[in-house]
């Protein structure tokens, strides 16, 4: 069928955000005034600054982790690795209001470097973040978190991924999870 006639048909606004799946999932520590420690799946976090390096992650503020990354200011960004999936989808299924999620998954907490807030050990890279700044949205908030320190393991990251070591848990939506070719490709320009 030629391309002009393939059909593209129309996709509910709401669902539309989906299109820009699939995203790679974060596991993100955080610690309350209490002490108590939490971890939530976050699959909306991308890069936005450089210098100084920024994030950006979108939370509902309903998430138990919420207002502990608030109260402290400081939060830890895990990277997880596909065949952590099902421990991957436990922490974005439950919440630690009612759950402890580091009981009920593989993952073991972990002292950090700079925050005072947990890492989780079994995860290839963390970056330790202080909250920079929060934006209000209608239903999540957009929370910027500056890079205070980040650290991974050698044969999974130097200065890129190794494809061929490193599958990224990537939130395709509802419970279903993809990863990556192991293939790299570098177009000539
Ligand atoms: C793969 C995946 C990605 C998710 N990404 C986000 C996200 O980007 N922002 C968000 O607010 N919730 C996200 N969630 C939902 C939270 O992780 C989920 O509500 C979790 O139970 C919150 O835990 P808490 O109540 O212990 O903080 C995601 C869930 C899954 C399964």
């Amino acid at each position: 069928m030629p391309q002009n006639q393939v059909k593209k048909h129309k996709v509910d606004p709401k669902q539309s955000l989906y299109l820009l799946h699939p995203y790679n999932t974060c596991l993100i520590t955080a610690k309350d005034r209490n002490d108590q420690i939490n971890v939530m799946a976050v699959a909306w976090i991308i890069p936005v600054n450089v210098d100084p390096p920024l994030i950006a992650m979108s939370i509902r503020p309903e998430r138990y982790t919420y207002p502990m990354i608030k109260e402290r200011g400081e939060f830890v960004v895990n990277i997880p690795t596909f065949m952590q999936a099902r421990d991957v989808l436990f922490c974005g299924r439950r919440s630690g209001r009612n759950h402890d999620k580091f009981q009920n998954t593989q993952y073991t907490p972990q002292n950090a470097r700079k925050v005072n807030v947990p890492i989780i050990k079994e995860c290839i890279a963390h970056l330790e973040c202080k909250v920079e700044k929060i934006m209000t949205l209608p239903d999540h908030d957009l929370i910027i978190g500056e890079v205070l320190t980040a650290y991974a393991l050698e044969d999974y990251f130097i200065e890129l991924y190794n494809i061929e070591k490193y599958q990224p848990c990537l939130h395709i939506g509802k419970n279903l999870f993809t990863t990556c070719l192991k293939e790299t490709l570098e177009p000539k320009l």
